[in-house]
């Protein structure tokens, strides 16, 4: 069973299927993983290692014998052979010509999708190459098959300055025996040569209509964005809050209504998340544990109203790459710098968890204080009193490349800290 998503794009040499696969992994926030460079590292070693192209036996030997580091590192699959990084040399003229023939030794691909599969271990993934939604993930529902027109591709190709005679590689790795170039039968084809843009866009919507949480920015406008459900539970908390609570919010006006944003908000009660997203006039996305949607109410209710589920909220390692794939969606979240909620009703220290999230996106963060939800509902209490809630929105902070250029934690806890100052500042007297 796969752990991680997989996306599966395969297609012909020069089809754009690279550019489609990093700007899907990009816009979703998952690692990406060239196959094919994959194959052209190992071609690399084999020839710098003198082995006959030609011999599959001594070539098999040699891949087995060489130490093959593979792993995600910046959300991208980076090689290693025997401490080599063939980097530079994945396009040389030498490799682009035997290539597929050092691919068509079956000892070959299976010691390399191994490595595959190990990185999906880590990672939800976009995948690139010829056999990914065939032989390598067959079980993954998302497959997609980019092609284009000889006349396309080959200049494509030459656009990029290259010797490469991806006819004779076509037709290589569509006759081999082992894994060819075929269309996977539940493969998406997309035709790249007929599509101004780039089929990213056509992708996505088939990701969503598949029934990954995929948001694009494409979308419809933000305030239409909010299903039924989710349109329902906002409009009920508002009425149930005012009713009960006298719920304000004060400074509406400053929200940032479309494009990536994160709502930070200081953490009192259970009440806060609804509460929250009611200061903006989109669907906005929250995070929580895992274990909250094992009961079978919530665990269907819970993602109408776009729950994520998480391992554990704070600063999980989970948690945060979710942030990160919403924001780079375009998408707005809440976020509460503090982690957990408040014991005495006073703010607490900002945890770095936030800090990363904005390093990584640059994304703009509303600050937004929350009064009285800690003496209506305080944390361990079973009680609910008639308390009034106020929420103040505060005004927003962008963040600059100059802020986020040095990174780890102090970086990482100074920025959160920054946003947690600004909260503190916000007032129910508009002073804020
Ligand atoms: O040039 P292009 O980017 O289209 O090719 P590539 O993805 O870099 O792949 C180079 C070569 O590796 C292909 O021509 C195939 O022979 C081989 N390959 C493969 O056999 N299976 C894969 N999953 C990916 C690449």
């Amino acid at each position: 069973m796969l752990i991680h998503h997989i996306i599966a794009i395969d297609g012909p040499a020069a089809s754009g299927k690279s550019s489609v696969a990093r700007a899907l992994a990009q816009r979703l926030g998952f690692s990406y993983v060239n196959s094919g460079a994959m194959y052209r590292a190992v071609t690399w070693h084999v020839l710098l290692r003198g082995v006959s192209v030609y011999e599959p036996a001594a070539v098999a030997a040699a891949i087995e014998q060489s130490r093959i580091v593979c792993d995600l590192i910046d959300n991208q699959s980076r090689i290693l052979i025997d401490d080599h990084d063939p980097t530079p040399h994945l396009r040389d003229d030498d490799v682009n010509r035997v290539v597929s023939l050092v691919s068509s030794v079956s000892r070959v691909r299976e010691i390399l999708v191994a490595h595959m599969r190990e990185c999906a271990n880590k990672d939800d993934v976009v995948m690139e190459g010829r056999d990914i939604g065939s032989v390598v993930f067959p079980e993954t529902p998302f497959k997609f098959y980019i092609d284009a027109s000889p006349e396309v591709r080959v200049q494509r190709r030459r656009a990029e300055g290259q010797r490469d005679e991806i006819a004779a590689r076509d037709r290589a790795d569509s006759s081999r025996v082992a894994s060819p170039l075929v269309v996977a039968p539940d493969a998406v084809v997309i035709d790249s040569s007929t599509i101004a843009i780039d089929g990213v866009d056509q992708i996505m919507e088939r990701l969503a209509a598949k029934g990954l949480p995929v948001h694009s920015k494409t979308e419809m406008a933000p305030r239409q964005r909010m299903n039924p459900y989710y349109w329902l539970g906002y409009w009920l908390s508002r009425l149930l809050a005012q009713t009960f609570f006298r719920f304000r919010i004060l400074h509406r006006e400053r929200m940032i209504q479309s494009g990536p944003v994160i709502l930070a908000m200081n953490h009192q009660s259970f009440f806060d998340p609804p509460l929250a997203g009611n200061a903006a006039d989109r669907a906005i996305f929250f995070l929580a544990r895992k274990t909250l949607l094992d009961h079978w109410f919530w665990g269907w209710l819970l993602p109408k109203l776009n729950v994520i589920p998480v391992d554990q909220e704070g600063n999980d390692r989970s948690a945060l790459k979710a942030l990160i794939r919403i924001l780079r969606a375009g998408e707005a979240t809440l976020v509460f710098p503090e982690g957990g909620r408040t014991l005495d009703g006073n703010l607490q220290p900002a945890q770095p968890g936030l800090g990363l999230v904005i390093a990584k996106t640059l994304a703009p963060v509303v600050p937004m204080r929350i009064f009285g939800a800690h003496e209506a509902w305080p944390r361990g209490s079973n009680r609910i009193r008639l308390h009034s809630i106020t929420i103040v929105v505060g005004h927003p902070i962008f963040f600059t490349q100059a802020d986020v250029a040095e990174r780890g934690k102090e970086v990482y806890q100074r920025l959160s800290e920054r946003v947690m100052n600004e909260i503190a500042k916000l007032t129910i007297d508009g002073k804020g």
